[in-house]
């Protein structure tokens, strides 16, 4: 294949993945520009990087950076996980010698390392409560100080309950929430934001 394709997320049509793409695309950017200089010589690590989306915006924002991408490549929660099609995205993108691929679950084990940030794009909220074990991996493979730039679906089982705010003061002993940024538009049960995360 000679065109990216970065498939179908749970729950929604390709169009409306596309969409949420197109969300994440301006939040992400956004986020990375208050951040960090985009020619920083950075390590970075993208968890649950499926077909490599969100994995090659962060390589063009930041040219000098090494990523590592890790993913289970099962199709639970997108539809058409391949680890080929992932490498030929790279390939395609021209990043490919700055991406390493890890199969890893985020609820067991990450790959050895101190990061300078991690980001994650639509993972964490498939995992129930392990959820909380993942953020806990994800900040001990980071450096102190270092951010966790997360966009992903607070999922709403009640309209009283805020599901955001519940998480972040279960993970307030390692993070602390630096910026949320919100897209203008939001469903009624999922709501997507991106919250960037300093790690204490
Ligand atoms: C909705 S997709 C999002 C993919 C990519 N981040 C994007 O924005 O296009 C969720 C991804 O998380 C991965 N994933 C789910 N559970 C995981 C786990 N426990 N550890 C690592 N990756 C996981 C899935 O395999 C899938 O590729």
């Amino acid at each position: 294949m000679d065109k990216s394709y970065f498939g179908t997320y749970h729950h929604t049509t390709f169009e409306e993945s596309e969409r949420m793409r197109e969300t994440a695309k301006e939040m992400f950017m956004e986020a990375f520009k208050r951040i960090l200089d985009s020619n920083a010589d950075l390590q970075i690590i993208d968890v649950g990087c499926g077909l490599g989306f969100l994995t090659i915006l962060t390589a063009s924002y930041f040219p000098r950076a090494t990523i590592t991408c890790v993913d289970v490549f099962t199709q639970s929660s997108l539809r058409e996980n391949s680890r080929d099609i992932l490498e030929n995205n790279l390939r395609i993108a021209q990043v490919l010698d700055r991406v390493k691929i890890v199969e890893a679950d985020v609820t067991e084990i990450l790959p050895p390392g101190k990061f300078d940030l991690a980001v994650s794009n639509l993972v964490l909220h498939n995992l129930g409560r392990k959820r909380f074990v993942a953020y806990r991996n994800i900040h001990d493979v980071l450096k102190p100080g270092s951010y966790f730039v997360n966009a992903d679906g607070f999922i709403k089982k009640s309209l009283f309950v805020d599901p955001f705010r519940d998480d972040m003061k279960r993970i307030s002993d390692i993070f602390h929430v630096d910026f949320v940024i919100k897209p203008e538009t939001q469903g009624l049960f999922f709501k997507y934001i991106l919250v960037a995360l300093k790690s204490k």
